[in-house]
C-alpha cells in the first residue's frame, strides 16, 4: 500500500500508534444500561465493579421522580449562566442543604467536580503562593493549580514529615495551601487529615480538601472525611461532587460566606458557563436528603459491609490491594499489559472492571480499579472473588 502523504494529523497518528504499541491506547465502550450493579456492554450483560455509584443512587426511584418533576416544572435546560438568568430557585435550596451537610456557613454549586476544582483553585491561589500537593491527588486539582500563579510543590503520598519540612522552609510572608484528596480515587486510601489540619494550624496554611469520593461514604451521616475524623476547622475548604455516591451530577464548594461570595464573583468556571439543567439540581437535592435519612444510613452500612467482605477476601487470597480502606479497591498488578489482560479475562467471565494505566496512575503501577456498591448482593461479591481467584492463579499473580 502506498504511504499516506504527511498531513497535519500525522503527529497525532504517530502518537496514537505509539500508545497502542505500549498498551496505553484508550477507547470508549458504549453502555446500554444505567449505572447499576449489572450493566450491558457490547450487547453483553455484565456484573459491574467499576463505577462510582457507591450507594446505587444513580437510578434510585426518588431521584428519578425528582428529576421528572423538575422537567415538568422547569423544562430541560437552564437557558443561561447563573449570573445572567439561569439561576433557578433549585440552586438556592440545594446550596442551603449542602452547607447544612458540610456544617459550613455557605456553599456554591459548580457545573461539575472538575470545574469546581479548576475554578476554585485557580481563583483562590495568588501569585507566588506555595501550594503543597499530594503526589496522588486527582488530575482536576493539578489542572486548577496549574492555572493559578502559585508555586507547586508535590509531596510524597501522605508523607506528613515532608509536608512539614516544606511548610517549615517557606518564607514567613508566603501564603501556603495544602491540597489533598479525602479518599484517593485510584488507591482508595484516606488522607491523614488530623495531621494535615494540625500542620495547617501550626504553620498558618489553608487546607483544600477534595471530598469527591468521601461525600456520602465516610462518616456516620455521610458528611465526608472531616466527619470520619471528627474534625471541624474553618481552615478547611471542602469540595465535593454529586457525581459519585450522590448518583447525580455537579460539583460544589462549602465554606464561609466570604469564600462563597468571592467564588461567585471571581471563579471563571462558574461564571462563564450555562447553569445546570433543573433535572440535575432536583436529583442532587433528593440525593442529599436521602443520604441523611434512615434509608441512606442503611445503604452506607451495607456499602461498608460489602467493602469489608471483599477487602478481607482479596487480602486473604494474597492480592496486593495497597492501603485501600474504602469501597475503592485497587488490585495492583503493576504491568500495563497484565492489567489489560486481567481486565479482558474478567470481561469474558462477565465482570466489568477497568484496567487503570499511566498517566492516570504513575508508571509501573497499573491496576484494576475495583469499586463496591451498597446494592451488590452477597452472591455477586462471591462470584467476583471466585473469578478473581481463578484468574489470579492463572496469571500467577497470587
Ligand atoms: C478525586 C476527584 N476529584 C474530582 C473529580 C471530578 O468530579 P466530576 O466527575 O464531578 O467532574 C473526580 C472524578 O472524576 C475525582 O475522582
Amino acid at each position: 500500500m502506498e504511504n499516506k502523504p504527511h498531513t497535519w494529523e500525522t503527529p497525532f497518528e504517530n502518537t496514537l500508534a505509539s500508545l497502542a504499541e505500549n498498551h496505553l491506547l484508550r477507547g470508549l465502550t458504549s453502555t446500554d444500561s444505567g449505572a447499576n450493579t449489572s450493566i450491558i456492554q457490547n450487547g453483553k450483560k455484565m456484573l459491574s465493579f467499576g463505577g462510582n455509584n457507591y450507594l446505587g443512587l444513580a437510578s434510585h426511584p426518588k431521584l428519578m421522580a425528582a428529576s421528572i418533576d423538575a422537567i415538568q416544572t422547569w423544562g430541560v435546560g437552564a437557558g443561561a449562566s447563573r449570573l445572567i438568568s439561569g439561576n433557578s430557585r433549585l440552586y438556592e435550596t440545594l446550596e442551603t442543604e449542602i452547607a447544612r451537610l458540610k456544617l459550613c456557613e455557605a456553599a456554591v454549586v459548580f457545573p461539575s467536580g472538575y470545574t469546581a476544582n479548576v475554578g476554585t483553585l485557580s481563583t483562590l491561589i495568588g501569585e507566588g503562593d506555595l501550594v503543597l500537593f499530594d503526589r496522588l491527588n486527582h488530575a482536576s486539582l493539578l489542572d486548577g493549580v496549574r492555572l493559578s500563579k502559585g508555586k507547586l510543590r508535590v509531596y510524597r503520598h501522605k508523607d506528613i514529615k515532608q509536608l512539614e519540612s516544606l511548610l517549615f522552609k517557606r518564607p514567613a510572608n508566603q501564603k501556603a495551601w495544602i491540597v489533598t484528596d479525602g479518599i484517593f480515587s485510584m488507591d482508595g486510601d484516606i488522607a491523614p487529615l488530623p495531621e494535615i489540619v494540625s500542620l495547617a494550624k501550626q504553620y498558618d496554611a489553608v487546607v483544600y480538601l477534595d471530598d469527591a469520593h468521601a461525600t456520602g461514604v465516610l462518616g456516620k451521616e455521610g458528611r465526608g472525611t472531616s466527619e470520619y475524623f471528627s474534625i471541624h476547622s474553618d481552615r478547611i475548604i471542602q469540595m465535593g461532587t454529586f457525581s459519585k455516591a450522590l448518583g447525580s451530577f455537579g460539583g460544589f464548594i462549602a465554606g464561609s460566606n466570604t469564600l462563597i461570595q468571592y467564588l461567585i464573583n471571581k471563579a471563571r468556571s462558574l461564571i462563564y458557563t450555562t447553569a445546570l439543567p433543573p433535572a440535575v439540581l432536583a436529583a442532587s437535592y433528593a440525593a442529599l436528603q436521602l443520604i441523611q435519612e434512615e434509608e441512606g444510613v442503611a445503604l452506607r452500612k451495607k456499602l461498608w459491609a460489602n467493602t469489608d467482605q471483599l477487602r478481607h477476601a482479596l487480602t486473604d487470597l494474597g492480592f496486593d490491594i495497597g492501603d485501600s480502606a474504602t469501597p475503592i479497591i485497587p488490585l495492583r498488578v503493576n504491568d500495563t499489559n497484565l492489567a489489560l489482560t486481567f481486565s479482558n479475562l474478567l470481561f469474558e467471565a462477565g465482570i466489568a472492571i477497568p484496567a487503570i494505566r499511566p498517566p492516570t496512575v504513575p508508571k509501573g503501577q497499573s491496576r484494576l480499579r475495583m469499586t463496591v456498591m451498597a446494592t451488590h448482593t452477597q452472591a455477586e461479591i462471591a462470584y467476583l472473588i471466585q473469578t478473581l481467584k481463578e484468574i489470579g492463579c492463572l496469571s500467577k499473580i497470587i
